[in-house]
């Protein structure tokens, strides 16, 4: 299999034990999810995508919408105008909680109910066309025509008095551009999209390819409408759990009651996760603590330190049908996945070539990137010969030594 693929499966097989957690019931259609579902995937900026499990199972993007609608006003109007109406500061509460400022009215940011209804009624037209622009530009994120479940349309449509009521707070509050009734029906209408983990993992490698979906190569939303969202995801994308979430697992996300959670590792990947059952904050249990492992394991805390952030890929020559990869830096996730991909794609185009990868100028190793490349090499054996130039000993290094540059191993060494 596919080294990243076999991460992502790994992962998936490790949390599908948890069985905490309920699906949502307030929306009644939502109550009839399976809570066995369970899916991962991850597209690069570069387009490459991975799955795992049931990532092309579809359900309700809920509240996963609302960082993209906001992308969206913010192309249409730019952030001095959408910031009127909506603010951008954490509310520390909960997703349908009534968190107005004072002295403005304003919902406190974009993913709180209050402030996603405020954002939706932004969209310029009437109801039905606002709809289908706001269709149009998930549709541009997934790479996809996107549909509605009208099931999940109805029951809320049928219960969501709730958000009745904070659309109305919010047209009391002046800050509110449509009626309230038409407001709700497209916000609705808008969180009963269906997508698949695939797709939120597209949506969120657009975002963190600066607004232009690598897979279709389309421009969705300019680079500082994607830019702003992601800063919006990374302090108030789980609700009252954002402080710990950028803590623990270090990446502007979405999550919704649909059991959906997208989340951006900025300028590398995309990530879709599904699994219903949800916390008391209405964030999905598995997806929580799969995105923690993935990105402790995959090194993409946004915060971490790295000590280079450019294409490990100095170099590649080919002689006489042999491949010569030469790299450079801080090998982690990201640049091991690059050149898994690379040396995969001289593999195939060529079968039964030499491909030597060489790491002379090859600063650090991370584990998972060791890991991949000597996948990469076993997986290949049978059609290609990858040869490794490692002097410093960096990927053919027992597992017991931990150190990851020549500079620690050094200093373990004194
Ligand atoms: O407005 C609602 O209650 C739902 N349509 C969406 C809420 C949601 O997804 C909250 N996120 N975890």
């Amino acid at each position: 299999m596919e080294p990243v693929t076999v991460v992502l499966a790994e992962l998936v097989e490790r949390h599908r034990a948890d069985t905490a957690g309920d699906v949502a019931r307030y929306i009644p259609e939502l109550a009839r999810a399976d809570p066995h579902a369970f899916g991962l995937a991850m597209v690069s900026v570069q387009g490459h995508a991975y799955q795992a499990g049931d990532a092309a199972a579809a359900f309700t993007i809920q509240s996963v919408s609302k960082p993209f609608v906001y992308s969206l006003a913010l192309s249409e109007l730019g952030l001095a105008e959408v910031a009127r109406r909506v603010g951008f500061e954490p509310s520390g509460e909960p997703f349908n909680a009534i968190s107005l400022e004072a002295g403005t009215g304003r919902p406190a940011n974009p993913l709180i109910n209050a402030g996603a209804i405020v954002t939706t009624a932004l969209i310029g037209g009437d109801g039905e066309a606002a709809f289908e622009r706001i269709r149009d530009t998930l549709s541009g994120f997934a790479g996809r025509r996107l549909t509605v479940d009208e099931d999940v349309y109805r029951s809320e449509a049928a219960t969501g008095d709730r958000n009745r009521a904070l659309a109305y707070l919010t047209l009391s509050q002046g800050v509110l551009e449509r009626p309230a009734q038409q407001a709700c029906d497209v916000y609705f209408r808008q969180c009963a999209i269906e997508v698949t983990a695939v797709d939120l993992a597209v949506m969120g490698a657009t975002l963190a390819n600066g607004g232009r979906n690598p897979v279709t190569g389309r421009r969705v939303v300019d680079a500082d409408a994607a830019g702003a969202t992601l800063s919006v995801m990374a302090t108030c994308g789980m609700y009252d759990h954002s402080g710990e979430w950028m803590l623990r697992v270090g990446l502007p996300a979405k999550s919704g009651v649909g059991g959906g959670v997208c989340a951006v590792s900025p300028g590398q990947f995309g990530v879709g996760v599904f699994s219903p059952p949800l916390d008391p904050q209405g964030n999905s249990v598995r997806a929580s603590a799969v995105l923690r492992e993935l990105s402790a394991e995959l090194g993409l805390h946004v915060l971490r330190h790295t000590e280079r952030a450019r294409s490990p890929l100095q170099a590649v020559r080919t002689d006489h049908g042999a491949h010569h990869l030469e790299l450079l830096g801080d090998l982690g996730f990201a640049a091991a996945e690059e050149i898994v991909h690379c040396v995969r794609r001289l593999a195939r185009d060529q079968p039964r070539p030499l491909v030597t990868v060489d790491l002379s100028h090859v600063t650090a190793v991370r584990p998972i990137a060791r890991r991949l490349l000597a996948d990469c090499a076993a997986g290949l054996r049978a059609r290609t010969t990858v040869r490794f130039v490692d002097p410093a000993g960096l990927v053919r290094r027992p597992s017991t030594d931990r150190s990851d540059t020549p500079g620690e191993r050094a200093e373990r060494a004194e």
